[in-house]
């Protein structure tokens, strides 16, 4: 009995510490958030371990536990959903059955999971396209882009790129009763680099006749230069995206081969030819103090040029928005960008605020300073933050006002 009694006794000791993780003191409901924390760090050692002993590859581990989150298309009340083709991509369909009385608005969104994983079909994405377009009376497209690692950038971006497209000819936003002059793009995480990507691309399209409203970037990815800023350094293991995760994401974006991935752990992946780019992702002149603190800016470390001319990819405008030059960001739509302080990517969005403010586009930046990345699709049981439920009202505002 005595033994027993002690087993338990040290299973929960280890317990306790597996799960025990200081939690920021501004953290509302830090006991839950510890709680979901632990359970993704587990899944995420479940996926190491799986891919340690050869048995399947770490992204296909965590997307057989995020198909678990899928459920089918189902209409309610107020909105009837479908999945359908949009130009050879699938699509989610949101469209309001409440009258309207003209024309109506429309968002495009694009879900994260870092090119990797997720789906329109998520319980969390789900919820947050269907409130959208049921809050806003608005038509919702929400995008099912092919993923990592079987496709590789610019896959990803195509595809989000020709159903935006598509979607923007006259005669099918005419089809579904949509105004021209009110259409957005929005996404979180990765779904917002590809927003983002997506919004500068269409304005060199002379195809492209029908513009953006709006673009809607919650707290995005926005750059793959520079793996060693300051939210990089003060968050690289806050809940949910960890610096070695979003490293994973970025670099199997472009490729399945470990050297690119060990180069970025290390931040010498950019080749010295390319010395140029970095003026626009120079944190020391691009963040505010206070997010700079004592932090000390190093001159980059270059790395072989042999890496970047096989996958140029994260060089490219299309995956790293924020090298876009400011002749290039004057033209785009009004912007909002959604920030956490406890996010490695946090400091991705401050500075495409910043830029876009100074090329002269009209920004909303809410920088939330209790709230850790991905906070927005925490809003139902049993992962239900009153956080999520707060960041997502502001978005819809935000949106209700300016689209
Ligand atoms: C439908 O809209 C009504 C009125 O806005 C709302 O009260 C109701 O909760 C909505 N139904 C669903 C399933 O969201
Ligand atoms: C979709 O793909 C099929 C072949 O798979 C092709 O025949 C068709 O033209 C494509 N449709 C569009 C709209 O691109
Ligand atoms: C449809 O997709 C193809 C590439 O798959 C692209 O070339 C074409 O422009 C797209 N069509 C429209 C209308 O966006
Ligand atoms: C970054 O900006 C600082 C000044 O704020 C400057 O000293 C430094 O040379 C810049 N570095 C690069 C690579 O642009």
């Amino acid at each position: 009995m005595g033994s027993k009694l002690l087993c338990l006794f040290l299973a929960s000791v280890i317990l306790a510490y597996y799960i025990y993780s200081p939690m920021p003191e501004d953290f509302e409901e830090p006991w839950k958030v510890m709680f979901i924390s632990a359970t993704l760090r587990t899944l995420k050692h479940l996926a190491e371990v799986t891919e340690y002993l050869g048995l399947q590859n770490y992204m296909e581990v965590l997307t057989l536990i995020t198909n678990t989150e899928y459920v089918m298309p189902m209409s309610d009340e107020n909105v009837t959903v479908t999945d359908t083709e949009f130009n050879n991509t699938t699509v989610r369909l949101y469209l309001p059955r409440k009258a309207s009385d003209g024309l109506r608005r429309a968002v495009v969104y694009f879900h994260g999971g870092g090119w990797c994983l997720g789906q329109a079909g998520m319980k969390s994405y789900d919820r947050l396209t269907r409130r959208t377009s049921d809050m806003l009376n608005a038509v919702v497209v929400s995008v099912n882009y092919r993923l990592a690692p079987k496709y590789h950038f610019p896959i990803q971006f195509e595809d989000v790129y020709s159903v935006t497209k598509f979607f923007l000819q006259s005669s099918v936003l005419s089809q579904y009763g949509v105004d021209p002059d009110r259409v957005g793009v929005a996404g979180d995480s990765a779904g917002g680099n590809l927003a983002a990507a997506v919004a500068q691309q269409l304005l060199e399209d002379p195809e492209v006749k029908n513009k953006l409203k709006i673009q809607a970037l919650l707290y995005p990815a926005l750059q793959a230069l520079d793996l060693n800023l300051p939210s990089y350094r003060e968050n690289e293991n806050k809940p949910i995206l960890s610096k070695s995760l979003i490293i994973r994401f970025w670099s199997g974006y472009f490729t399945s081969d470990l050297s690119l991935r060990e180069a970025m752990t290390s931040n010498r992946h950019v080749p010295v030819e390319s010395s140029h780019l970095f003026q626009f992702v120079n944190w020391s002149n691009l963040l505010p103090e206070e997010m700079k603190k004592d932090h000390v800016y190093v001159s980059p470390t270059y790395g072989s040029s042999e890496l970047a001319q096989k996958y140029p990819g994260f060089l490219d405008l299309r995956a790293s928005p924020l090298l876009a030059n400011d002749a290039q960001l004057q033209k785009l739509p009004r912007t909002y960008i959604l920030t956490c302080q406890h996010d490695v990517l946090r400091d991705d969005g401050f500075m495409y605020a910043r830029r876009l403010q100074r090329a002269g586009v009209p920004v909303t930046h809410d920088h939330a300073k209790d709230a850790f990345h991905g906070a927005i699709t925490f809003v139902s049981f049993p992962a239900e933050l009153a956080v999520g439920h707060r960041l997502f009202n502001r978005y819809i505002e935000w949106l209700n006002e300016n689209l």
